[in-house]
């Protein structure tokens, strides 16, 4: 092992030049020349756009590109759109593509969102009487719903605000602790912002009301912060068509034992959470690619969907399976909170242009589009398991990254496509490929 410098701890970090944090990062670590070359080659040649990637977070040392592929023919609510897919995994482009190319011949996505309300909490404590705590909570509801009126207006004007407000206990385990409940419109906006903004000064002006309050007890507030998990906030998307559609999907299956066994399939996530889990992450394939090609935060729609899953008390799938009366139905139903306005959507030139590609939609438009996005690669997915496996698939789009990494030629590359084109491949298989090639050709 090559042995690595002595390592110390570094105050004001965030303060030093991007060069002054390589050159530290070389000497405390001892990084080749060649992985800072990797770092500055990776920087945007347009200052003005670098400056742009560097400010969306901190101590930017250089740019981690991923793909953004389109994928062509969803088919949604009527609407023939093209998604952009920003994703590592080289299968998800092609699961996606796959499945809308199929669904547009079969009547498309339906999708419908059955509300956008967002949540957020004022947590807090309190020592004396809960009643006497909800009645200086009514008496000053107004007051603390006026103080807020700076903050709330322009999103009022876009048809937003504070929906509901309320005190709750927060759990009986945990007595004498308590939050202010409230629900949110943002309109097109994600709207943490908005929605932190208006809980901070809420707590603030609960805080204030309560010490002036000549009520017995000590109020002590405690964090002010929108919640991830919106139930309420909820798309539901299915397909729908005769089982006949499936007649060759399969050669060794009848349309009618592929339909059942994708039902089978289906069914098992929703007992088993091992299958379920799996089964989820096949459905956000499709939807973090799209949340991410947008600039929505895939960490908060992710949460919040496992979270709903959970929510019968034991983790199941997302999507609904059913084969009767000679038809197929494949649903997803998900809570998503996404903005097409404000945020990253509106800083990061990539973002924006995605949002152009589908045409500018509405955040309720994007949950329609989002949650076709995972029903496709949760469809490609579970016909890809119930009948040739998913390896095939899956290492076929993945050859070209074990090509790379086996350092093939061109000319390899491409007779390796050939040689692969119909058979499963592993590394290792691909590896003894290229060698007995090169055997055969020494010297090139
Ligand atoms: C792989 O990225 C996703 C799958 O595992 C999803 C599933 O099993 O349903 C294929």
């Amino acid at each position: 092992m090559v042995k690595r410098p002595e390592k110390h701890i570094i105050q004001g970090f965030s303060k030093l030049s991007r060069s002054e944090k390589l050159a530290w990062l070389k000497n405390q670590y001892g990084l080749s020349m060649k992985t800072l070359n990797v770092l500055d080659t990776h920087l945007h040649q347009d200052p003005e756009l670098q400056e742009i990637y560097g400010d969306l977070s901190e101590n930017t040392v250089s740019n981690f590109f991923l793909p953004m592929g389109v994928s062509p023919n969803f088919l949604i609510n009527g609407d023939l759109l093209t998604l952009p897919m920003v994703v590592e995994e080289s299968s998800v482009v092609a699961a996606a593509s796959h499945a809308a190319k199929f669904w547009a011949a079969h009547g498309g996505f339906n999708a419908q969102v059955s509300g956008s309300s967002k949540v957020g909490q004022v947590h807090f404590t309190w020592t004396g009487d809960p009643t006497d705590l909800q009645r200086v909570f009514q008496k000053h509801r107004e007051e603390l719903l006026q103080s807020i009126k700076p903050l709330t207006r322009r999103m009022e004007q876009r048809g937003g605000g504070i929906q509901s407000l309320e005190i709750r206990p927060t759990h009986s385990a945990l007595p004498g602790q308590y939050q202010l409940f409230a629900t949110f419109l943002t309109a097109n906006a994600m709207g943490a912002n908005f929605i932190n903004s208006v809980l901070e000064e809420l707590g603030a002006q609960l805080a204030r009301i309560m010490e002036r309050s000549p009520t017995k007890g000590e109020f002590g507030l405690l964090m002010s912060i929108l919640s991830n998990y919106t139930p309420e906030s909820l798309v539901h998307c299915h397909v729908e068509a005769p089982v006949e559609v499936f007649e060759h999907v399969d050669q060794g299956l009848s349309a009618l034992e592929f339909a059942r066994k994708f039902q089978q399939a289906v069914d098992i996530a929703l007992h088993d959470p091992y299958r379920a889990v799996t089964h989820n992450k096949g459905i956000f394939n499709g939807m973090d690619a799209v949340i991410l090609a947008t600039g929505n935060d895939f960490r908060a729609v992710e949460a919040c969907g496992h979270a709903y899953a959970s929510r019968t008390g034991t983790y199941q799938g997302l999507s609904r399976a059913d084969v009767s009366e000679g038809m197929f139905r494949l649903s997803l139903e998900v809570p998503l909170a996404v903005g097409t306005v404000g945020g990253l959507t509106g800083v990061h030139p990539v973002a924006a242009a995605s949002l152009e590609i589908m045409g500018n939609p509405s955040a309720e438009g994007l949950m329609q589009i989002i949650a076709a996005a995972g029903l496709a690669t949760n469809f490609s997915a579970i016909r890809a398991l119930v009948t040739s496996g998913i390896q095939r698939g899956h290492m076929r789009m993945h050859l070209g990254n074990i090509l790379r990494q086996l350092q093939a030629t061109g000319e390899e590359s491409a007779s390796a496509a050939r040689y692969f084109a119909g058979r499963t491949l592993s590394h290792a298989e691909v590896a003894s490929y290229l060698e007995s090639l090169r055997q055969q050709n020494p010297g090139e």
